[in-house]
């Protein structure tokens, strides 16, 4: 290890700074008993197609894919109600950020460090969510895979971070809640942090994150 420190800190968005199931929460009155069930599959699902169309050499764009994710669990759990799609897509543009992720970036930003998104969202979704959660002071730039047209964790998504910052890999701590993204950034040589919210077992061990945290709040006086 050298004597490398963190000069950036990049954040993943969907799961890591913008709660997901947010939208189905707003709406779970109205989507019924199976709503857990129904939004774990539109985000997995959304997921899926990102993955496999970028592993087909093709390329459509993530909106678009979560609202294909979107009208799939609906077929696939038809117990909710098909009337809630606009207002479940309306909520997702403008999805809640986790409580801990303004104070975070804000304590980053207090020590001097920037602080960035790369997501796989495309950039009128993601402006949305950053507008409307009152992250957008509070970032340095929001990074789109809408710029390489292929999706994490392809390296051509994290070489994207480098582009904007002008530093080596070893100099970005890269924040993820999705394990298969922290894989990632490990791969092409980032500091990478999982972020572990709720629990869940580790994966890809031979690419492993410097830390795992269990909330976002643990970054704010970390060391990297
Ligand atoms: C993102 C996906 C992983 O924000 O949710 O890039």
């Amino acid at each position: 290890m050298t004597n490398d420190t963190a000069k950036v800190f990049v954040f993943d968005a969907y799961g890591t700074l913008l709660d997901v199931h947010a939208a189905i929460a707003r709406h779970r009155a109205a989507a019924g008993p199976d709503a857990e069930r129904f939004s774990e599959l539109w985000r997995f699902k959304q997921l899926e197609y990102s993955w496999i169309l970028t592993l087909a050499g093709q390329y459509v764009d993530f909106w678009t894919l979560t609202q294909r994710a979107l009208d799939y669990a609906f077929a696939r759990v038809p117990s909710v109600d098909r009337a809630l799609r606009a207002k479940l897509l309306e909520a997702y543009h403008e999805l809640d950020a986790y409580p801990d992720a303004r104070a975070t970036l804000a304590a980053l930003k207090a020590r001097g460090l920037p602080t960035a998104i790369l997501s796989n969202g495309s950039p009128p979704m993601l402006d949305a969510a950053v507008k409307a959660s009152g992250m957008a002071p509070l970032l340095d730039a929001v990074l789109s895979v809408d710029a390489v047209r292929v999706y994490k964790p392809r390296p051509e998504v994290y070489a994207l971070v480098i582009a904007r910052f002008a530093l080596r890999p070893q100099e970005i701590a890269f924040v993820s809640s999705n394990r298969w993204d922290v894989m990632g950034a490990a791969t092409f040589g980032f500091r990478p942090l999982w972020v572990n919210r709720s629990g869940m077992p580790d994966e890809y061990a031979d690419r492993p994150p410097l830390r795992v945290v269990t909330d976002l709040s643990a970054l704010a006086t970390l060391e990297l």
